[in-house]
């Protein structure tokens, strides 16, 4: 059964008011973006270089981002919690990485021959990861795509078992289950696989077979059942897209033993949590390691690349071409440059120390305003990375999160803090991303909006 905001003391009809109001004002303020929209839609499918940034009425384009600050073609300010999906954790035009991919610029920016920066980082990788093997690719689809390349290259398996309601980059295998529609998802201990949109073999489906998040059990039984069929297990340690789902007490280390017993690869993919919650990401943050880590989005500090890490069997594959594992750009030297920096001289250790603090300074505040005005709603958040949801209770996995949250309130709060220098993620589902140089007072801006919404929805209840 779906939440409803009756049940609590909010009054529905001045959140579908306010909403209103909200909708309109964006709209007023970003007029340009409203014209720069029309003109992409001439030459852009959507007006938008790829599908996640578009939004309604139309999305809001930038023109410039300089610390914890950018500016869109209105020219209006805003302190940026999108950070660019969770990519940019040290901040825009940080002078240490424009220094780096300068100086990397004036000795040539491509020869597709491996140099010094790709061994750099892949040793700083194995250093966080503990995983010995390294080989880069170019985004986090490239990423997941090959670790599920991996798998079924070291098993001779074709099921991939992945969680329903996670997104893990556009390639057939995991196009599934994305954010299923309800009527669609079948039993919840054996949800349908439902394909993410048109374009992939209609066997794609039968391929991939999603299972709940946070349930140990209902893994056992489908690893059983499909016994001797799967080859990976692919999953987000903490899901990243439906807000933040952290995992259950001893859920990771029941996945690892139940891989391990079936013969199955272990993929945690880290597009998200890694170099974002701790510096070896949810592979630290929860001691488990798994066989196959996929990285990407911060860990190559605003340029465009990813990386994956393996066992040492799994690299022997690869080493030889029994597994193909390859790129024109994997490893350029850019990228290189600029993740050898964001790795080893702005991601310290101290910077986790302060992006920790920051994170619990901000949940605190919004803690604190939901408190105080009774809100249902609740905080989560780890290293870098955090969100309010509106839920009272906890939610463990997707099908929580389509019955349990109040969706009109994740929306109204996204407008209000649009509409107040508070710039987030085109998709309300998401978190926000701190980075090294948001400040005590780009926290407090943040609390500030939110207080302003909580006050105004709450008003006369
Ligand atoms: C968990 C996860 N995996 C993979 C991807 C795909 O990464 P990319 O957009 O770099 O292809 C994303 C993108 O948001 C993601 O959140």
């Amino acid at each position: 059964m779906t939440i409803t905001l009756a049940e609590t003391a909010i009054d529905p009809a001045r959140v579908a008011e306010l909403t209103e109001r909200e909708q309109a004002k964006l709209a007023e303020r970003t007029r340009r973006s409203g014209e720069y929209f029309a003109r992409a839609s001439r030459v852009m499918p959507g007006g938008v270089p790829s599908q996640f940034q578009g939004n309604d009425p139309w999305p809001v384009y930038l023109e410039r981002g300089e610390g914890a600050r950018v500016w869109d073609v209105d020219a209006n300010e805003y302190v940026d919690f999108h950070n660019g999906f969770g990519v940019m954790c040290v901040g825009h035009a940080n002078p240490t990485i424009a220094a780096a991919v300068k100086a990397r610029m004036d000795d040539g920016t491509h020869f597709a021959a491996p140099t010094e920066g790709s061994i750099v980082v892949a040793e700083e990788l194995r250093r966080r990861w503990g995983l010995p093997y390294w080989r880069f690719t170019n985004s986090g689809t490239e990423s997941t795509m090959d670790a599920v390349h991996l798998a079924r290259g070291a098993t001779g398996r074709d099921i991939i078992v992945k969680i329903e309601g996670s997104y893990h980059g556009h390639h057939d295998a995991v196009m599934v289950s994305v954010k299923p529609p309800a009527e669609l998802m079948g039993e919840r201990e054996r949800p349908n696989a439902v394909p993410y949109g048109l374009g992939y073999p209609s066997t794609t489906a039968s391929q991939t077979q999603p299972v709940p998040f946070n349930d140990a059990a209902a893994l056992e039984r489908t690893l059983a059942d499909l016994e001797g069929q799967v080859a990976g297990v692919i999953l987000e340690p903490a899901m990243m897209n439906i807000n933040i789902v952290p995992p259950v007490a001893g859920y990771l280390e029941r996945v690892r033993e139940l891989a391990t017993a079936h013969g199955v690869v272990l993929i945690f993919d880290e597009v998200k949590t890694g170099a974002a919650v701790a510096a070896g990401g949810a592979t630290e943050l929860f001691g488990v390691t798994p066989d196959v880590v996929c990285l990407a989005k911060a860990i190559c500090g605003g340029l465009p690349g990813g990386a994956v890490g393996m066992t040492e069997a799994l690299g022997a594959l690869v080493a030889d071409g029994r597994v193909r594992q390859q790129g024109t750009f994997n490893g350029n030297p850019l990228v290189m440059a600029a993740a050898q920096a964001a790795l080893l001289e702005i991601l310290t250790p101290a910077a986790y120390v302060q992006l920790h603090k920051a994170n619990g300074d901000l949940m605190a505040g919004c803690d604190r305003v939901i408190a105080d005005y009774g809100l249902p709603a609740h905080t989560i958040g780890m290293g870098s990375k955090g969100c309010v949801v509106m839920a009272s209770e906890p939610i463990r996995e997707y099908r929580d999160y389509i019955t349990r949250i109040h969706h009109s309130l994740t929306e109204l709060a996204w407008l209000y803090h649009m509409n107040r220098g508070v710039f987030m993620t085109p998709g309300v589902d998401e978190e926000w991303t701190l980075s090294v140089l948001h400040s005590d007072a780009d926290l407090q801006r943040y609390v500030e909006v939110f207080e302003t919404f909580a006050r105004d929805v709450t008003a006369g209840s």
